[in-house]
């Protein structure tokens, strides 16, 4: 067995633990990133693609928004596509300098890889049976085993669980510490991504046939989100339906098309676990909470969560001050509830205003009030800016 010690130990290499290392780094505090997939694997997963004006702001402050997001493109209008009318939001100046930048997540989190390394930072790969020891103890230890078969034991102040909604840090709290809020949607999405060009912005779209987005992954790559029966397999999506309902649903007859490269469909759904933290164990990101995609905000509240964690630890390892991390939870699940209520309120909006075989037609008019209230009240419209911004 390897023994070895360091302030944190941070489980878990997606954007909330990469962050929490790059952030940790320029505080000076020592950690330790252990990731079971091989870096391939991590650099390849495609989720998310926003990042949040609030987001960009926070590593403008922290010397890293050059590096992580600075030639992402960027943009400050979100359009919402009525029956094929068009109507953009945030067009107006007050909003003309929030924007949010349009960086795929694997971008993302290979750029965070790349500067973690090459500023000396300890990313380990491929480890296995991670297994969290001494939570509630004042020196915890992770133990795990690398790709040669060595045990190690590395002993710390803090863990950082970033390891997802099927990680091992939430899996190591007690049964019964934490309360949980599980919320399912009752909505299905078919997910398909394609060789195919972008919006000009990033598109919602309401229309009898169901609700479909359309957002821009890289220069010619396109992410289409169609909602779906809650039975539908792949199988159900062949290409040639994939596009009639796109085309239908976005109002583009002539909509240019491409090879679909991936295709899965899932259940909308959210989740809340509280408190985020256990002993010397705090959670972030997935791994504390999963929120509905509508809205972008699944990888922007892990990127607050990782800050105000490190903000947390700093206070204790430099100056003794325990205050901002007996806040932790609290703070972080502020964030969290104000979010899940927005990302609700769109989900339902939007799926409410289209397709009336579900809900009716009397929630059908009131999904399409609080459509028109988004255009026609100023003071509407900056309220949802400003949840776009995440600036609520
Ligand atoms: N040991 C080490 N690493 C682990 C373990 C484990 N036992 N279990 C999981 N991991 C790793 C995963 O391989 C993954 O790389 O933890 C990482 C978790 O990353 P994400 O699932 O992306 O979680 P998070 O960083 O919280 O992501 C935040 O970004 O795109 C969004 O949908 C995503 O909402 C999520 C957000």
């Amino acid at each position: 067995m390897a023994r070895e010690s360091t302030s944190v130990v941070v489980v878990g290499a997606g954007p909330a633990g990469l962050t929490v290392g790059n952030l940790l780094r320029r505080c000076g505090i020592s950690c330790v990133v252990l990731e079971r997939q091989p870096p391939a694997r991590v650099m390849g997963r495609q989720r998310a693609g926003v990042v949040e004006y609030r987001a960009v702001r926070m590593f403008e402050e922290w010397g890293l928004a050059d590096r992580l997001i600075g030639d992402a493109p960027s943009d400050e209008i979100l359009e919402i596509r009525v029956d094929g009318n068009s109507r953009l939001l945030g067009q107006d100046e007050g909003n003309a300098s929030r924007r949010m930048i349009l960086c795929p997540q694997q971008v993302f989190v290979r750029r965070s890889i790349e500067v973690f390394l090459a500023e000396g930072g300890d990313l380990r790969f491929e480890v296995a049976d991670v297994a969290l020891d001494g939570l509630d103890t004042g020196r915890p230890a992770v133990t795990y085993r690398d790709g040669a078969g060595v045990r190690h034991e590395i002993d710390c102040e803090f863990i950082a669980g970033c390891d997802g909604d099927h990680g091992i840090s939430r899996a190591s709290v007690p049964a019964g510490v934490l309360s949980v809020y599980a919320y399912d949607h009752g909505i299905a999405w078919l997910s398909v991504l394609a060789d195919a060009p972008p919006p000009q912005h990033p598109l919602l779209a309401v229309s009898p046939y169901g609700f479909a987005g359309h957002f821009a992954r890289g220069p010619q790559t396109s992410r289409f989100y169609l909602q779906c029966g809650l039975t539908d397999q792949v199988p159900d999506w062949p290409d040639e339906r994939v596009w009639q309902q796109v085309r239908a649903r976005l109002g583009a007859a002539d909509l240019p098309t491409g090879p679909i490269t991936d295709r899965e469909v899932f259940r909308l759904r959210s989740v809340v676990y509280d408190p985020m933290a256990y002993g010397r164990l705090l959670l972030l990101g997935d791994a504390a909470h999963i929120i509905a995609p509508l809205g972008g905000k699944g990888m922007n509240l892990a990127l607050h969560d990782a800050e105000v964690f490190v903000r947390a630890i700093r206070g204790v390892v430099r100056d003794g001050d325990h205050t901002a991390l007996q806040s932790y939870s609290r703070d972080c699940l502020r964030r969290v509830w104000n979010y899940q209520e927005f990302s609700r309120w769109l989900t339902e909006t939007l799926h409410d205003a289209g397709d009336d075989s579900q809900v009716g037609p009397f929630r059908r008019q009131l999904a399409r009030a609080r459509l028109d209230r988004l255009s026609n009240s100023p003071s509407a419209a900056q309220a949802f800016a400003d949840l776009l911004a995440g600036l609520a």
